[in-house]
């Protein structure tokens, strides 16, 4: 196992948790090579014989390490920003094995994806059609385009994370697709090579995945006998992982019920997966503040919050908890809330845990790999943890940890306020 108790530490890979805290200090996230390598193998090996590509969801964990190490085990990306597509650039990514979504994108964004050679634009409305053809008819190229079809297949997770359903704003209609095919087919700065879908995230149960990549492989066949032949189909990422207990169904379950739902079409199969290659790959790593019994509750205040995680609080989701050091000795155990530092109620990591800890002592708080630092904010001034990356025994300090100069570094009076304030 990745994260695994040695000599009564918790590790990561074969890397003592308390000997990174001790260097590169807390908060810090940690990664396991490994983890991240063995989530991408199982794609791949559920995908041999197949035409198929994984493109990783960079929203999950865009740290350069990440997408460094993914781009070399060949993955492709799946980017939602300009940003997000110059990390990909800069990790070593290929720009033509890279999918661009999103509801929102820029001119500018379209603009730098098209000059970077993006390998496809997955648009999601009327409107971002007309402004992909305009764009690439100014640059003097055609754009590589997919439709993103909102396939209205209720994925039955929680309702930030839902995006199929007709009410969300994503993707284009399912029964409007086949007009914008056809109009976008006699715009010659297009060039239609595929179409993609994302039914949510977290899915704990591949029907919904199944259901979508069916509903597309039907409008395939359609679009194929109107002249409109595609290149490849996108069935989108959402595949969940354990956080707790939940049943889940490994990877190669989604897998190959994808693929048996598209039959032997053609088309190169797609997945971009976000959660399930990085989730279960990294841990928070934070030090006991204070320990406070409380009237109601008793609390374990540490030194990461909600600006470090936010997953608790904004969807009430339940990450494990462990102590780094397990000790015999150890201070009788008490239920706990693990709460940071933050002027806010909703400042938890988790509610009621049972756990043996004292002051100064080491947590983890587990599955945090996915929607971790990349949600995370300076909130009440706090500067953001530092992430290392395990391979074995060695650490690797792959973002240093921020300094408060940096916080407001890019901030400014105005002199003419400054000015006033001294008279
Ligand atoms: N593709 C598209 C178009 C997406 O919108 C998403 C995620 C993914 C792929 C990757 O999904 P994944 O395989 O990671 O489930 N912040 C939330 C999750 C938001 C997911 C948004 N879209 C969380 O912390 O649970």
């Amino acid at each position: 196992m990745t994260f695994d108790y040695r000599n009564g530490v918790l590790c990561a890979e074969q890397t003592p948790l308390d000997d990174i805290a001790q260097r590169f200090g807390t908060p810090c996230y940690v990664y396991s090579r490994a983890a991240v390598e063995a989530a991408y193998r199982e794609f791949i090996d559920a995908l041999a014989g197949r035409d198929a590509r994984v493109c990783y969801s960079v929203k999950a964990n865009s740290n350069l390490a990440i997408l460094a190490l993914l781009a070399r085990l060949g993955a492709g990306f799946d980017i939602v920003s300009g940003g997000e597509l110059a990390r990909v650039l800069a990790a070593g990514g290929d720009a033509s094995k890279t999918l661009f979504s999103g509801v929102g994108k820029s001119e500018a964004e379209i603009q730098f994806a098209l000059e970077r050679g993006i390998g496809c634009i997955n648009v999601e409305s009327e409107a971002e059609l007309e402004r992909i053809a305009r764009i690439a008819k100014r640059l003097g190229q055609r754009a590589p385009i997919a439709l993103r079809v909102n396939p209205d297949i209720d994925a039955r997770t929680h309702p930030y994370i839902s995006t199929g359903l007709r009410e969300t704003k994503f993707g284009v209609a399912y029964a409007d697709a086949e007009r914008l095919y056809r109009h976008a087919a006699g715009l010659r700065e297009l060039d239609i090579v595929g179409i993609g879908c994302h039914v949510g995230s977290l899915l704990n149960d591949p029907a919904p995945f199944v259901a979508a990549a069916q509903r597309l492989g039907e409008l395939v066949d359609r679009l194929q006998a109107a002249g409109i032949a595609l290149r490849h189909i996108d069935v989108g990422g959402g595949i969940g992982i354990r956080y707790k207990d939940e049943t889940m169904q490994p990877i190669t379950a989604f897998v190959r019920g994808a693929l048996s739902a598209l039959g032997n079409r053609g088309q190169q199969v797609v997945f971009d997966p976000g959660r399930s290659l990085v989730g279960n790959a990294g841990v928070l790593v934070t030090r006991i503040e204070y320990v406070k019994f409380g009237e109601a509750r008793n609390f374990l205040v540490v030194d990461a919050a909600m600006n470090d995680l936010i997953r608790p609080p904004l969807y009430g989701a339940w990450h494990d908890v462990r102590t780094v050091r397990k000790t015999e000795a150890g201070p009788a155990p008490a239920v706990y809330d693990v709460v940071g530092p933050v002027c806010e109620s909703a400042d938890f990591l988790a509610k009621e845990r049972q756990l043996s800890a004292r002051e100064g002592d080491l947590l983890a708080i587990m599955s945090a790999g996915a929607y971790g630092m990349v949600m995370s904010s300076n909130y009440n001034s706090r500067p953001r943890a530092a992430e290392v990356l395990v391979d074995g025994t060695a650490a690797h300090l792959v973002r240093r940890r921020e300094c408060v100069a940096e916080l407001f570094a890019a901030e400014q009076i105005p002199v003419r306020q400054s000015r006033s304030s001294r008279d």
